[in-house]
């Protein structure tokens, strides 16, 4: 029987604008969100920096709906999904990376990849292929066990799997945690290729500031809980005050 995967759509493979206005998020008592404001657009990586406890993880949790805001809006292409079900994002054309790279160990590279299929409706073999032409490095792990992978090559298998959905918007939470440099800069490399490629919007939350720095269009920094800086990365690379005082490097 023929592939009956439907065609890649091009509205699909554009990317959306995250707006992120006044959004407070807490955890009783604590506060890990205070009235952040931002914008994620298409073709563009926004990186979201800050120190352990600024509020990276809670941002992307309160934005892709696994945590409820207590206060403020998300617009995903103008339309409010503050509310929104965690359930229906990856319909709206958003995939949530969380920290962590989870993968099931027992499975292959292929079958971890047809796992996350499985969730998201139908998923045609060139979808797949994008993956796999994206990071060479899964083809040649293709038929091995998750278990034996490297920590770079889980992260590859992480972001492949999300998207085999087609986001239009790709959040990831510190992907470069416990990888070597040269690696990083490999997958962010590979990002900012699709990135360029397709013109999907990504939010990528690092503690890692300056790897982040290098690859992102815009940057925002947290520091407990608040914007304390939003401009093109190129100049918060350049801010050495802003860099010691929030960055550490
Ligand atoms: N599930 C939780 N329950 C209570 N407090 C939490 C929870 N998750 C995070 N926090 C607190 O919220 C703040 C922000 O945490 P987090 O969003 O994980 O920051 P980051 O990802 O920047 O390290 C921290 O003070 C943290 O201790
Ligand atoms: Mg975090």
């Amino acid at each position: 029987m023929p592939d009956t995967a439907v065609a890649p759509d091009a509205t699909r493979t554009s990317g959306a604008t995250l707006e992120v206005r006044d959004l407070t998020t807490s955890y009783g008592p604590v506060r890990a969100l205070d009235g952040v404001s931002l914008t994620a657009a298409p073709g563009r990586i926004t990186a979201v920096l800050g120190a352990n406890g600024a509020g990276k993880t809670s941002l992307l949790r309160t934005v892709s709906g696994l945590v409820r805001a207590s206060s403020g809006t998300v617009l995903l292409d103008g339309a409010d999904v503050t509310r929104a079900a965690v359930e229906s994002m990856v319909g709206r054309g958003m995939a949530h990376v969380p920290e962590g790279r989870g993968v099931i160990a027992e499975l292959t590279v292929e079958e971890n990849l047809r796992v996350g299929a499985l969730f998201r409706g139908k998923v045609g073999r060139e979808e797949f292929d994008r993956v796999y032409d994206l990071f060479p490095r899964l083809v040649e792990r293709r038929d091995n066990p998750a278990h034996t992978l490297s920590g770079g090559e889980r992260q590859m298998l992480v972001i492949g799997r999300a998207l085999l959905a087609r986001p239009r918007i790709l959040l990831l939470d510190e992907p470069s945690l416990g990888l070597a440099p040269r690696i990083v800069a490999q997958i962010f490399g590979l990002l900012r290729q699709l990135v360029d490629a397709e013109g999907l919007s990504v939010l990528l939350v690092e503690q890692n500031a300056r790897s982040a720095l290098s690859v992102a269009d815009v940057g925002i920094v947290l520091n407990l809980g608040r914007v304390v800086a939003t401009d093109d990365a190129r100049t918060l690379m350049a801010d050495e005050d802003l860099r010691h005082a929030y960055l550490g490097f």
